[in-house]
């Protein structure tokens, strides 16, 4: 099947995709989520594109790729008012950093900063003897003027600024910032600029803790050995310190420029990082050592980062439902939504919210890192060379690849699309078994070639070794990924019982993850992950803990809103609930 290249403007971004398939699902791919309240019906008219120079205008839900073109995609058309896929957070929300930079010419610092300060930006001024001291001593032996570094601090309604170092000459217009999606298998750090909200980088990395175990379960029972904690907080810190270091790198700036940083992690991550006690996490009631918001000085971790750095860690839920969630919550907007919405962020736990402003219940679902691509045979997470998308065309099946490169492996998304095509194609049957050859009536000669044995198990070949090896799926992959949807298709259910409502009443179905840009809705539905609902109701958010984490990053009233939301949210243990077991049972089934 042939694969044409789409690029997007105003984005810049391109992506290749195979002949056939829709504008919409090109968008998708390229991480452009277009607003589509009749599901793709072509009834709406809400995803208009203009296509080539003439800027024809197409519904992109209805045009079929059949040739290389450039596709404009105007504001209108795009999903998700708060933009925060589209343009990046600064249209999100009013910059409100909780770093301070201004600069005082010289002889404003050395007579009288203090009444600089006061006049200049109001309100009480804190500055250490120790500081004016060292300010002084510099601006006598310079001409240059200093910029004070400082940060608000709420102390009832009164406007406070604690200034805690200078950099020499006007930096006023530099000002760095760190946002970390810490994931169980992934982190992920975005640099920011807290000036105008843009971001400076984006730098991911192999959570290392995995050495200690793939699951938080592992890692909770190593922390308890003899210097187990301290080892794995090393560990992540290590990390963070060399992804800073890369960020830093790439934009040409030094980590001594990064004054905040602020980290959304799953709660035993969180505790790990900022070295709590995990112990009680490993065991019944499964309670959190805290989960108020923490704020520390970066370097007490060892972080890299300016001396003075802060690290705001978001407010967890509960023992097993974490600040990720706080931030997955805080970025598709729960705090202002008056519509039912069910929340899915598909990471290595499955993190659900289910509600609307007033009240929402949370859960956290053990789905195992499967649709992250590990304990996949050719799993990865969505990196260049993953299979993002599978489809059946006429006589074989097709794959889209991130990047358009050969296919070396393949992503959660493409994960989801290959189940759903082997289980229509019969390949799978309603428990997960895989079929061979000869059980398989009717199938086209190039499909049932692909269905072949590889280290003594059966598997199908979604593609032929061209020079990076072959990328399949067996048995043992397709037990992982079946027991991956069963937790989160059960939690769903068990969250609708406890709202004491039916999927029907629900008004949106919001799905969130790094696993790859897009998937198939129908896919989705098709193996049973998300339960039966309108298909104009899903939405792809992204990495919405990530795009939450950047939130608090350089807004102090998202940091208010996320630990205003969080007193919101009842936490639902599902391993307490009797029912759950059997709803899991009930999910396994494709
Ligand atoms: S017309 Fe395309 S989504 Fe409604």
């Amino acid at each position: 099947m042939k694969h044409y290249t789409i690029k997007f403007v105003p984005s810049g971004k391109s992506v290749r995709i195979h002949a056939g398939a829709t504008l919409l699902e090109a968008a998708s791919h390229a991480g452009i989520i277009l607003d589509t309240p009749c599901g793709g019906a072509g009834t709406c008219g809400k995803c208009e594109v203009m296509i080539g120079p003439e800027r024809d205008k197409a519904l992109a839900c209805q045009h079929a790729v059949n040739s290389d073109m450039t596709v404009e995609v105007p504001k209108a058309s795009r999903f998700y008012e708060k933009g925060i896929l589209t343009d990046g957070i600064r249209n999100a929300i009013e910059i409100e950093s909780p770093v301070l930079k201004i600069f005082a010419e010289n002889g404003r610092a050395q007579y009288d900063l203090k009444s600089y300060l006061d006049q200049k930006i109001g309100g009480r001024n804190t500055l250490t003897t120790e500081l004016l001291d060292q300010i002084n001593s510099y601006v006598a032996r310079t001409k240059n003027g200093i910029t004070l570094v400082g940060r608000k601090c709420t102390e009832g309604d009164e406007k406070a600024h604690d200034w805690y170092t200078f950099e020499q000459g006007d930096t006023s217009n530099k000002l760095f910032g760190v946002a970390v999606d810490l994931g169980t298998t992934s982190i992920v750090a975005t640099l920011f600029d807290m000036l105008t909200g843009e971001t400076a980088g984006v730098a991911a990395d192999a959570n290392p803790q995995e050495t200690y175990g793939a699951d938080v379960v592992s890692r909770i029972e190593y922390a308890s050995k003899p210097d187990g904690r301290n080892q794995l907080q090393k560990k992540v810190v290590d990390c963070f310190n060399s992804l800073i270091a890369r960020l830093c790198d790439n934009a040409d700036i030094e980590p001594e420029q990064i004054y905040e940083i602020t980290v959304a992690g799953n709660t035993p991550m969180h505790h790990l990082l900022l070295g709590l006690p995990v112990e009680q996490l490993g065991q019944a009631p499964y309670r959190a050592h805290s989960t108020e918001p923490q704020e520390i000085r970066a370097a007490e971790l060892g972080i890299k980062a300016n001396s003075a750095a802060h690290l705001y860690a978001i407010q967890c839920i509960s023992g097993f439902v974490g600040a990720d969630t706080t931030a997955v919550a805080l970025a598709v907007g729960m705090d202002k939504t008056s519509e039912m919405t069910l929340v899915i962020d598909i990471g290595t736990n499955g993190e659900l919210i289910l509600g609307s402003s007033d009240k929402m219940f949370a859960a956290s679902c053990a789905a195992g890192p499967a649709l992250e691509g590990a304990k996949i045979s050719k799993g990865s997470r969505a990196v260049e060379g993953a299979i993002e998308a599978v489809v059946i065309n006429e006589d074989d099946i097709d794959v889209d690849v991130i990047s358009g490169t050969v296919p070396r492996s393949i992503c959660g998304s493409g994960l989801i699309d290959a189940l759903a095509v082997m289980t229509e194609l019969g390949i799978i049957d309603s428990t997960g078994a895989m079929k061979s050859q000869d059980e398989i009536d009717q199938l086209p000669k190039k499909i049932a070639e692909r269905i072949t044995e590889r280290d003594g198990q059966k598997c199908f070949i979604l593609a032929w070794d061209d020079g990076q090896g072959e990328v399949y799926l067996n048995q043992k992959d397709i037990r992982e990924t079946q027991l991956a949807k069963a937790a989160i298709r059960a939690g769903i259910e068990m969250l609708l019982k406890k709202a004491g409502i039916g999927i029907a009443d629900v008004e949106q179905v919001l799905v969130a993850g790094a696993f790859g840009n897009y998937i198939r809705k129908e896919s989705a539905l098709g193996i049973g992950l998300l339960p039966p609902v309108d298909l104009h109701k899903v939405h792809f958010v992204g990495n919405a803990a990530s795009s939450g984490a950047q939130m608090a990053l350089i807004s102090c009233s998202a940091r208010k809103t996320a630990s205003q939301t969080c007193e919101k949210i009842e936490y639902v243990e599902l391993a307490m609930e009797m029912e759950f077991q059997m709803l899991f049972a009930e999910a396994l089934m494709f």
